[in-house]
């Protein structure tokens, strides 16, 4: 969507304060021994108490509140009766909606101590994000994100995700624009907005280019890589990005 209205601006801000809360919360809560279930549930209670709606479950029928996906899990990832680990490599993604308006958010992180090559690839998602963020202004091309997110990665011998992308939203979880890469397309010369609001959300891979879906039709994964993703709301203006996930 475009925000115009202080109505659009203040909606978009509540909800997606109450996902970045619930993103915080979770990630406090993933602590070995824990089922992704039962952390889904402290979602789903938060969700409830806020008078928001998950928009996974809203919109798509997803079975869970919130995508909770674990080492070679990259996205998408069902809730359930798996136990969380010492150094698991996890990812929870929230997002909802309140009063008609959309956020969406979500980050990657180590449980505990881990593998230095999973510490290594959140925090070059996070670099990932930042590169991003200040190529995203009203009236510049779209790819110059997706160009920036690259960049991050080459740098740090990694490499991105082609087949994941961000995306607009605002009045349902996903809108136009449809796709913000994680490289620079070519054939991509949409011009950014004032008021422009979009999910970015830059996936950084040791390796592979391309998730697949398992057989459950929801969960996306690779075969042998790690990946790890930073994802907020941000609302586009010509005083810069307001991020309304933090
Ligand atoms: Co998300
Ligand atoms: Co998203």
């Amino acid at each position: 969507m475009i925000a115009k209205t202080e109505e659009d601006f203040n909606g978009l801000k509540e909800i997606g304060k109450i996902v970045g809360s619930i993103r915080d919360e979770l990630v406090q809560k993933t602590v070995p021994g824990i089922t992704t279930k039962e952390l889904d549930d402290i979602a789903g209670e938060m969700f409830k108490r806020e008078g928001a709606v998950s928009a996974p479950k809203s919109e798509y029928d997803f079975p869970g509140h919130t995508c909770i996906s674990v080492n070679d899990e990259v996205a998408h990832g069902i809730p359930g009766s798996r136990v969380i680990s010492e150094g698991d490599l996890v990812n929870v993604d929230v997002s909802g909606s309140k009063n008609g308006y959309f956020a969406d958010t979500g980050i990657s992180f180590v449980v505990g101590e881990g593998e230095e090559i999973l510490t290594k690839i959140c925090d070059v998602a996070k670099q990932a994000f930042e590169a991003g963020l200040k190529k995203a202004k009203p009236g510049s091309k779209k790819s110059g994100i997706g160009r920036a997110v690259f960049q991050t990665a080459r740098q740090n011998d990694l490499t991105v995700i082609t087949n994941l992308t961000g995306h607009g939203i605002g009045r349902t979880i996903h809108e136009a624009p449809d796709h913000i890469y994680n490289y620079k397309d070519t054939f991509d010369d949409e011009l950014l907005r004032d008021g422009m609001v979009i999910a970015f959300e830059p996936f950084i891979s040791t390796l592979e280019e391309e998730v697949f879906q398992k057989n459950d039709g929801w969960t996306y994964a690779t075969e042998k890589s790690f990946v790890a993703q930073v994802e907020h709301t941000i609302i586009l203006t010509k005083t810069g990005p307001i991020i309304v996930t933090l």
